[in-house]
């Protein structure tokens, strides 16, 4: 058997302008989607997470399936090979949350078929068919929820294009991420603000330059390590995509819930109108945090620097 896990990830900046070619910059953190692969008759995956068992080539495939057999098309095309397998697939991620938890899925499922197929699954290429399968999921992928759950580390990334940045996490640092619990499809977000582009191209585009100019700042101060500075750049970015109409009543409360609990900046991540938000502390009063979120699940993260990785068994 060969299994694969792909971490999470946290867009801590640019999210919804990266799909016009803005810059973003994400982190991948400590919640990983896994995949285990062992030779069957026939094609199956089997979602653990989504309760789901299925034939991928068979004619009732439910449409959260759809991208495995994208992927798997690819993988067996380049393999020249009808190989049968039965992959189980679990994750750790919340689902439809913006933490990416599609993309992890897919990027372990590809790197360990391409095993399963006797390829060594270099990193490029798992993650140019992850993109090809999120097609699928997402319609317009920006690209970066596959390439962080591929390369790991806390990434700089502008139309495909990616800098890995060397920032020193100081272990004080804590990023608190809260699950809403309100579920929403990417894909009709991303074209709604879209078309709130369209219908004011040159309100929006003021907004996205702001956007760039926001992104590039905070990759200064990550990299020069500074973190008040940064918390304030992730409350700017938090008003940007209230404006573009990406926030909620539920998002903003918890966002200025964790101002209050002293976070040094929190906002949405992902692409909003529920998911998650997350907040960043330099002193974190743990109990508080568990009574104030009492009724929502939250997630104490860490950024790693490995990406998508064999599970030794
Ligand atoms: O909510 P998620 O994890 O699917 O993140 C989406 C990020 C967007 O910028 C809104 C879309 C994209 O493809 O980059």
């Amino acid at each position: 058997m060969i299994c694969s896990r792909a971490p999470a990830k946290v867009i801590l900046f640019g999210e919804h302008f990266v799909v016009k070619g803005k810059p973003a910059i994400a982190t991948a953190v400590d919640l990983y989607a896994e995949t285990c692969i062992e030779e069957s008759e026939d094609y199956i995956v089997e979602s653990k997470q989504l309760g789901l068992k299925f034939s991928i080539f068979g004619t009732s495939i439910p449409p959260s399936l759809l991208q495995f057999r994208k992927a798997a098309e690819l993988v067996m095309n380049l393999a020249g090979s009808t190989r049968g397998f039965h992959a189980v697939v679990d994750s750790e991620i919340p689902v439809a949350a913006g933490m990416g938890s599609s993309a992890s899925t897919i990027v372990s499922f590809i790197h360990a078929l391409l095993s399963f197929y006797g390829f060594k699954p270099e990193l490029s290429l798992v993650n140019k068919m992850a993109f090809e399968a999120e097609k699928i999921v997402h319609g317009k992928p920006s690209g970066i929820d596959n390439t962080v759950a591929t390369y790991g580390g806390t990434l700089y990334y502008k139309k495909g294009q990616i800098e890995r940045l060397d920032v020193k996490w100081p272990r004080s640092l804590s990023i608190v991420v809260v699950d809403t619990g309100v579920k929403r499809s990417t894909k009709s977000i991303v074209r709604e603000v879209l078309d709130l582009y369209e219908a004011h191209p040159s309100i929006m585009s003021k907004l996205y330059d702001v956007a760039e100019e926001l992104v590039n700042e905070a990759r200064r101060r990550l990299v020069e390590g500074d973190f008040t500075s940064l918390g304030q750049l992730i409350n700017i970015n938090q008003g940007l995509l209230s404006a573009i109409g990406v926030s909620s009543r539920e998002i903003e409360e918890i966002v200025y819930r964790l101002r209050s609990l002293g976070a040094i900046g929190s906002k949405l991540s992902g692409a909003g109108r529920g998911g998650v938000v997350y907040g960043v502390f330099t002193d974190l009063n743990k109990d508080l945090l568990k009574k104030v979120f009492r009724n929502y699940t939250v997630y104490l993260v860490k950024p790693i620097n490995e990406g998508v990785h064999h599970r030794i068994l």
